[in-house]
Parts: structure tokens; sequence; C-alpha cells
């Protein structure tokens, strides 16, 4: 056999590596260097593949990330705001002061040239007493930098402030029909919103909020507020127990929450979303309280008692904190970093015929 035979010499290297130890560490040694350096290059390709894809599916919407820690996933930390839930049990984002990056939001939102629009409705004086510090407000502080339509619904067009509006801003006023009762204005603002949804908004807007006129804007009301469906925390009840909120506790009403029931307690005083979400939670609550009309029942709470029944069946998307809509009766607790909306003293016997 000559000495090429491969298999004799696959024997003498066999034969060498045992008697030559310094040689077959050598050899090993090399093998793990080359080894080791293909499995950490692949460990270092894989690692920027995963970031680089996770940078660029992030997603604008989770407030509760923010450049810095955008690559920490979400369950790792609990946000800037660790006294405070930032996150519910279905994971939509309860977007409190700090707890989202406001130049990547603008961002997005600028590149898909949104137009946000939003409802308000003054009837009697509710017109004079109002309405202008509300338009006034939002003008300044709501969704600046995009396009926004104001929906204006009064009794009495012929009283209708004039409001000077910045560029981007525009508004429609509608005159509707007054009803009586305080309590069934605010249960056919649902009604009326709905129609005027389906006959034109939907085709106006990208999102839309809907608002109570006695409250002003303080502060920002940004981009960081959209989502599919949005509810606010009531300012009075984000710290208790769902036990004790005030939801509709008669069977018989549409409206019913049991004990043991409930996440938050929601404000009728804001909620938003998507035109088509709108639409469903105005058109829901519509037909609750038809349906409590019909059995001559009307909620606790009205049209907020049935907003938070919706709200229990069709958890929101996005929940804003009780910044979004505070009362300074409560005072201003360590929580609330920066109020955006606050309420208006309530002067119920100066505005409501009936309390
Ligand atoms: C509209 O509301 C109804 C009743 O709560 C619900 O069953 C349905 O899924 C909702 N639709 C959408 C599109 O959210």
């Amino acid at each position: 056999m000559s000495s090429t035979d491969p298999q004799k010499h696959f024997l003498k290297n066999r034969f060498r590596l045992f008697f030559f130890p310094s040689f077959f560490f050598f050899f090993q040694e090399k093998i793990m260097n080359v080894k080791g350096k293909v499995i950490l290059s692949m460990l270092v390709v894989s690692t920027v593949m995963v970031v680089f894809w996770e940078y660029i599916n992030r997603n604008p919407e989770v407030g509760d990330r923010t450049q810095k820690d955008w690559w920490f996933p979400s369950w790792f930390n609990n946000g800037k705001r660790p006294e405070v839930v930032t996150m519910t049990g279905w994971k939509a984002p309860v977007v409190w002061e700090g707890t989202y990056n406001r130049a990547i939001l603008e961002n997005y939102y600028a590149r898909q040239k949104i137009t946000v629009g939003l409802t308000v409705f003054a009837i009697g004086k509710y017109i004079e007493h109002y309405l202008e510090e509300f338009i006034t407000s939002a003008n300044k502080y709501f969704m600046v930098g995009h396009r926004v339509i104001f929906y204006i619904m009064v009794d009495d067009v012929s009283r209708m402030p004039l409001i000077e509006l910045g560029p981007l801003r525009s508004f429609k006023v509608f005159e509707i029909k007054s009803e009586k009762r305080w309590q069934d204005i605010s249960m056919m603002r649902m009604k009326t919103i709905a129609e005027h949804i389906v006959a034109h908004i939907k085709n106006e807007v990208d999102f839309l909020f809907c608002m109570d006129v006695d409250q002003v804007f303080q502060d920002t009301f940004g981009v960081e507020t959209l989502g599919q469906s949005v509810a606010q925390l009531q300012a009075w009840w984000y710290k208790a127990d769902p036990d004790e909120f005030t939801y509709e506790r008669r069977k018989e009403s549409a409206a019913y929450i049991p004990f043991g029931q409930g996440d938050f307690y929601y404000h009728a005083a804001i909620f938003g979303g998507t035109p088509t979400q709108v639409l469903n939670i105005t058109q829901e609550c519509l037909k609750g309280i038809l349906q409590d009309k019909k059995n001559d029942i009307e909620a606790e709470w009205h049209d907020e008692s049935h907003l938070n029944k919706y709200f229990l069946l069709n958890k929101p998307t996005k929940i804003l904190s009780p910044e979004y809509c505070w009362d300074y009766h409560i005072g201003l607790p360590s929580d609330i970093k920066t109020v955006k909306i606050s309420w208006q003293t309530k002067e119920y016997n100066v505005v409501r015929n009936n309390v």
C-alpha cells in the first residue's frame, strides 16, 4: 500500500494524534477557534437582525415604551410610571404622562397625514357658559400640528360664538333639537353622533373624539391618545375597587353590571376611536338607552352607565389616565403629573333647567 492510501493516511494521522498530544491540542484549539468565531458571528448577526426587526416593527401605539428602552419587552419594565397601572389585563396601554414618546408618535402620525374629529354639544345656556372656552382651548392644545375638524352641535346656531381657529383647524356647526331634560340631552347625544358618523364623519376623519363641553384644555392632548377605541378613566374613581363603582346595579337595566365584574369606571366626558368603533359605541349605548326607556327604567348615570357596560363587553384598546380629564376639586395628588383637560366648575343651577 502506498502512503497515499486514504485509510493508511487516516491511521497514521490517528497515530500521530495519539502520540503527539501537543499537536492534538493545537489542532483542537484551532477548530474551537474557528467554531467559536462562526458561533459568535452568527450570534452577532442574529442579534442585529432581531433588534432591527423589533425596531422596524415597534408599535407606536404602545405608549408604555420610550425611545431609550423600546427594545425591552414590555413585561420587563413597568414604563416610567411604576406607581400607576400602565397596562390593563388585556394588554391595552393606560396612557400616563411619561409613558409615551411623543417624537416617535408625532413622526408616525404626521406621515399618515391624519385628520382627527371632535364632537361637542352645547344646548341652552351651555353655549354661553362653556362653548367658547372649550373650543378656544381645544384650538390651542388638541392634536397640535394635525388636521382637526370640530363638530359643534348647538340648539341655536344664531348664538354660536365667534371663534378664530388656527391653521389645519376647521369646524362644522349643526343645529339639533333640544330635549327638555338634561338627562335626555346627554342620552340623545349618542343618537346624534351615530347619525353624523354615518352621514359624513366617517369619510372626513381617521379618528374621532366625543367630549363634554364643560371642560377646558390645559395642556397638549396629542396623538398619544389615538387608538381603535379609547376610554377615559373617571378622576374620582381611578383608585377605587370595581365593587365600589357607581355602575348600574339593577338587573332590569340594559346597563346592568353585577358586583364582582368590571375593570374601570369610565368617564363619558371623553371617549373616542376610529369612526367605525365610535359608531358601534354610540349605537350600542343608544340601543341600551331605548331598551331602558321601553322598560320604564333609567340607568343611574344615564349614558355613562351604558358606556361602562359597552366597555365591559368590548374592551377599549387604549385608556387615558385621569390626567386627561382631571377635577381639581380632588386636589392634585402626586400621580397626576400634567393635567391635559380639567373639569369646569359645574354651575348646574345656572345651566340646567332641572337637576
Ligand atoms: C359592536 O358591539 C357589539 C355589542 O357589544 C359587539 O358584539 C360587536 O362585536 C361590536 N362590533 C365591533 C366592530 O366592535
